[in-house]
Order: C-alpha cells, then structure tokens, then sequence
C-alpha cells in the first residue's frame, strides 16, 4: 500500500530569553519539532521555545531555501537557521510566506497558558486606515513639537532613502549616530536602523554603525548607558564603552565619524542642530539628515548651502511620533550632500522672463526689490530678487542661482512687514 503524503510545515519559533532572535525551520510534525526544541541538552527551564507562526506548505525545502536567500543577511550565522528578530522584521517574514506559491494554509497552535512568550507588538505606526481616522483629523489633532524627543517614521525615512541610486550605499559604512537604538524590538528600534538592517543586503553596505544616546529621555528604553551597535556582514554586536555616552561629539564617536563613516545619516536633535550641522559637514563626509524646514532662510545654516556644501534633499517630513507614538505635526526636511539626480520638484519652478509672470505673483516693496510668488522666477533677470524658502527646498540653487546674503530678507511693502524671504540672484 502506498505510504500516504506527510504533510510538510513551515514554523517560526523563539525561546524567552532570546527575543532578539528567532528559527524558521521546516518539519513534518510540529508538535514533535517544539519537542525537540524544548528537550535541547543545556536548555533552562526558563528559556522555553513557543512557535510565533505556522503553516502547512506545499513544499517546505522550497520555501525554506527560498528564505533563506531572501533573508539571507537577516541570519545569523551562514550555517543556522538563526533570523534577527523584532517586530517588524516577523511581519516581514511572515508576509514573504504567506504570499510564497507554496503556501496553504496558517496553522493555529494553541500555546499553554502561564509560559511566558514574547509580545509581538503592532506596527510602530499604524496606518490612518487601521487608525479609522483621516489625515485631516490627525492634523488637527496634531502637536507642535516641543522638544528633541520624537521619533522618526519608518515610512519617512523609506521614502527618502529610497530616491537614491542603490550605487550610494555600495560598500559603504553607514554611521546613524543620534539615538539610533537597535533593541529587540521594532519599538526600540530607531527606523534608522531599521531601515539599514533591512536593506543591508539590498544597499550592498559594507558596514552599519549605530549608537545609543544615554540622555534624559530614553526614548527607546535603551538604557543609562550609551551603546554603539555594528552590524559587519553577518557579525552583529553590542559594545558599552566606559564612560560612553553615544553622544554624537563624544571623542569615540568623532573617531568613528572620521575613521570609519562614509554616510552619515539621521534625525538629529533640534536643540543641538547647528553643533550637529558642523560637526558632520566639517568631517567632509557624505551626509543624509532631517532638520528644520525653515534652515533655509536661518542665518546659522544659510552659508553651508551659499557654499554648496548642503542642499535639500527630495522631501519633506509633516510628522514624527512623541514618546507616546502620537502623531505629532512637523516642520522637517532632508537636508544632504549627496547628489540630486533629476530633482521632481524642479517641475514646480516656473522660471520665464519677467514679463511673463503674472502681475499677481510679483511686486516690489519699499525698498525696490523684486519679490515673486508662486514658483514663478524672472529669467534673464540681473538684481537681486526675493523667493519664498520653498523655492529652495524645490532646487532653484541647481538652476544657476545663489544666495545673495546668508541671513533671511524681511521685505515690507508700504510700511507692512510680509514674510520673510531668501534673497537671490542669477549668477
Ligand atoms: C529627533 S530624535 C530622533 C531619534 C532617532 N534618531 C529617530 O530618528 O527616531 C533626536 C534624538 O537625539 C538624542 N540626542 C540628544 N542629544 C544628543 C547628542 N548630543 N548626541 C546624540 N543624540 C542626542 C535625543 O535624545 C533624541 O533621542
């Protein structure tokens, strides 16, 4: 008689005390799997494994293989079948089986009460959709940041991130070094470092240094003591040098700044801002950062881009989450030094000659300088003119104009102060 199909079982499991990792294995019988897992020599009692998903498959060697390929520097060790684990990265696992041709159906296991199993939390941020409320509700209800303490979203930092060309991260050292925390979770994790964890191997990067500010606020429950967290290949570890604070001026973290960063890239603290903009474009290292949108017209800021020494990147940041995980409203942009290929809010600047623009959109004040509105820039145009900072942030720099003073330009018009502008002039 011929023996009937055994069926074929993709799982993930974790142990209790081991919540930064996670095994995906494949097996023809779950329960005898959780077993052997539980029955490991040297195994404490306290350090029990309980499956976080499973499911039947189709063809679990194929699925297992196609895992690992996928995940490959998400392992690890080359030889084990170890994953880094957080929150995050789980969905991510999860979703890749789950929409594998092989996959059939999600197992549901029943795990036994009192054992204490690691929490998967949701989502940092979730969706407005799975919030129920419009992105006009959370505008309204949204805060004006206060302090430093926020975090930045992972969508946010995906968006920018992935406008450049994969070719900027190609074996280079990525230094994210203002409280980008690595813990066990999503929700200690920065989305930094996240980010780079994620796409190491995609970004082809050489190597990722993150550290963990011991400040005030720990705003990822990391700790009084500052880390520096590396991910070298496949090598990932943890070091807490004495005294080390993770400042981003401390003396160990300027040796690795200048010793060891290609690209430095994160979401400074607002209050160390101008201190942090020295530091990291005096190291002439390459540079991807958030900051204030209004930098463009702030007289600390102004020379570096008079200079060419920084300019915006491609977006901006409307929101960032407080301590709480609330949306809270900001004024944030990319700022960076790394090139801008083919800017898509070029297409805002209307740059025609002067006597092309609509009489509406620009006007003179008390002092005879042009002022122009609504992306329109007078072509052929020799004097001095006034733009709105936006006009920046949208590369009018990159089209053959400078700035022609490093502080903002406050035009009144018959007596009134108006808003202030930047100054600038074809060269
Ligand atoms: C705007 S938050 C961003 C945190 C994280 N990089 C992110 O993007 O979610 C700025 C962080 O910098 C930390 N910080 C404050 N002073 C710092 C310093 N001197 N060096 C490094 N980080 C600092 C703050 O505690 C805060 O956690």
């Amino acid at each position: 008689m011929a023996k009937s199909k055994e069926k074929q079982y993709i799982y993930i499991v974790q142990a209790t005390l081991e919540p930064a990792k996670c095994k995906i294995g494949k097996t023809n019988d779950l329960e005898r799997r959780l077993k052997e897992y539980n029955s490991m020599t040297g195994i404490s009692k306290d350090n029990i494994y309980q499956y976080l998903f499973t499911c039947e498959v189709k063809n679990m060697t194929q699925v297992e293989n196609d895992i690992k390929e996928k995940y490959s520097t998400l392992r690890e060790e080359k030889s084990k079948e170890i994953y880094f684990y957080n929150s995050y990265l789980f969905n991510q696992y999860v979703i890749f089986i789950k929409n594998h041709n092989m996959f059939l159906k999600e197992i549901f296991i029943k795990t036994e009460p009192k054992k204490q199993i690691v929490k998967i939390i949701k989502k940092t941020t979730p969706s407005l959709e799975e919030r129920e409320i419009s992105r006009k509700d959370v505008m309204q209800k949204a805060k004006k940041i206060k302090n430093d303490e926020f975090y930045t979203r992972y969508e946010d930092v995906e968006k920018e991130l992935s406008m450049y060309n994969k070719s900027v991260w190609k074996n280079k050292t990525v230094f994210c070094n203002c409280d980008d925390a690595v813990g066990d979770t999503e929700k200690s994790t920065s989305a930094f470092s996240l980010y780079f964890i994620n796409n190491f191997k995609e970004l082809k990067l050489k190597k990722l240094i993150c550290t963990h500010y011991s400040g005030v606020v720990d705003l990822f429950n990391q700790g009084a003591k500052g880390y520096i967290f590396t991910k070298d290949g496949f090598h990932e570890f943890k070091e807490y040098p004495d005294g080390y604070n993770g400042s981003f001026d401390h003396p160990l973290s300027l040796k690795i700044l200048k010793e060891e960063t290609d690209i430095v890239c994160t979401n400074p603290p607002f209050s160390r801002a101008a201190d942090y903009w020295k530091t990291t474009i005096e190291s002439g290292k390459k540079f991807l950062i958030i900051s204030n949108i209004t930098n463009v017209k702030n007289k600390a800021y102004m020379h570096y881009f008079i200079e060419n020494k920084v300019w915006a990147g491609y977006n901006r940041v409307d929101c960032f989450l407080n301590p709480k995980k609330e949306l809270v409203e900001a004024a944030g942009h990319w700022y960076t030094n790394i090139p801008i290929i083919n800017r898509p809010k070029y297409e805002y600047l209307k740059i025609v000659s002067l006597n092309k623009i609509p009489e509406k959109y620009k006007k003179y004040d008390d002092k005879k300088i042009l002022i122009v509105n609504d992306g329109y820039i007078p072509d052929g145009y020799k004097k001095p003119f006034a733009v709105s900072p936006r006009i920046i942030l949208n590369g009018l720099l990159e089209k053959g104009y400078n700035m022609t003073q490093d502080r903002e330009y406050v035009p009144y018009i018959n007596g009134k102060r108006c808003f202030g502008m930047v100054l600038v002039q074809k060269i």
